[in-house]
């Protein structure tokens, strides 16, 4: 049985290279292709035949990753005559012909990505034309990524961090971590808003990250990265939790930064009418001093300007 069944096998694949050798026949050097965005690549397509050119005919078709059940013809090759798909004028273009039906594609774009297809069909070769695949992706770097974060920066609030990259093809890995004042993994969400229906190799992803009872001990510098095999981009967050209940001795409520800011307009309040008072007892006393030294006191007393220094050295 066993034997009977290996000659039966036998049989069929000679029979079919029997058939093969009167047949056009395709070779794609290769099954799929990698290009960065912006690159050129060849997609190869040789094919072997024992007619004369006189008939050949070319087919190149993409079935793009957006829509892989509605295919597009990339560039035709018919009666001597090349026609090319209105979008890619200018980006393809025939390599080799008549001896192969090899294209180059120009400034890739990410939705050139897809199957190719290569029909060669040269009569009275075969009345079938025979078919090619090949697979080509279009590479992209990760685009910058947008950093956000919602929710209640009090003690015990929660708080979510959130992290969408537009572009980046693979998708970008996204990976959040508090960076200072200690380096810390964070666990992440992943979600992702596909632009295209069917496959996410361009769609929006974001990873968001859930911190709960948040304490001083959360605040920090938070960066979000993504990062494929073409690089990495990064953002960040810096958190600032307010400690509202642990100094109730000391003007709660009140920020330092507000603080500082006060203190800082007093002081330059203080040293605008220090400036005008001193302009005013300039002019009074400009006829029973000399410039200079009216000057040099103005000078000594800019920097110390404690009411009371300025009015001992003025009497
Ligand atoms: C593609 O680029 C090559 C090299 O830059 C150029 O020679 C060729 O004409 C371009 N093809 C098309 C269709 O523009
Ligand atoms: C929140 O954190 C504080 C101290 O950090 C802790 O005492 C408290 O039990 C936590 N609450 C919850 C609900 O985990």
């Amino acid at each position: 049985m066993g034997s009977s069944g290996r000659w039966i096998i036998w049989t069929l694949c000679a029979c079919f290279a029997a058939r093969q050798k009167t047949a056009l026949r395709i070779i794609m050097r290769e099954s799929s292709l990698e290009v960065v965005r912006g690159d050129s690549v060849l997609l190869p397509c040789s094919f072997f035949t024992f007619s004369d050119f006189s008939s050949l005919n070319v087919i190149w078709t993409l079935a793009p990753f957006s829509s892989p059940k509605t295919p597009v013809q990339v560039i035709v090759f018919d009666h001597g005559q090349v026609i090319k798909n209105p979008s890619l004028i200018g980006r393809v273009h025939f390599t080799g012909l008549p001896f192969s039906a090899d294209i180059i594609l120009n400034d890739t774009q990410v939705s050139d990505g897809g199957i190719y297809r290569c029909m060669v069909n040269n009569p009275p070769d075969t009345a079938d034309p025979d078919v090619g695949e090949l697979l080509l992706s279009v590479l992209e770097p990760p685009s910058l990524p947008v950093c956000e974060w919602d929710g209640a920066i009090d003690m015990g609030g929660s708080v979510r961090l959130s992290c969408s990259v537009e572009e980046g093809v693979p998708p970008p890995k996204i990976r959040w971590k508090k960076v200072t004042p200690e380096e810390i993994s964070l666990p992440i969400n992943m979600e992702v808003q596909c632009h295209q229906r069917v496959s996410c190799l361009s769609g929006e992803l974001s990873g968001s990250v859930q911190i709960v009872n948040v304490s001083s001990q959360t605040s920090g510098l938070y960066r979000c990265s993504a990062t494929n095999v073409l690089g990495t981009e990064n953002c960040y967050v810096n958190l600032a939790i307010y400690n509202n209940e642990a100094a109730p001795d000391s003007p709660s409520g009140l920020l330092p930064g507000v603080l500082i800011t006060l203190v800082m307009s007093l002081v330059l309040l203080a040293l605008l009418v220090l400036v005008l008072w001193l302009h005013r007892t300039g002019q009074d006393g400009r006829g029973t001093r000399g410039d200079r030294k009216s000057e040099e006191e103005e000078c000594y007393n800019e920097i110390r300007y404690t009411p009371s220094l300025m009015k001992r050295s003025f009497v």
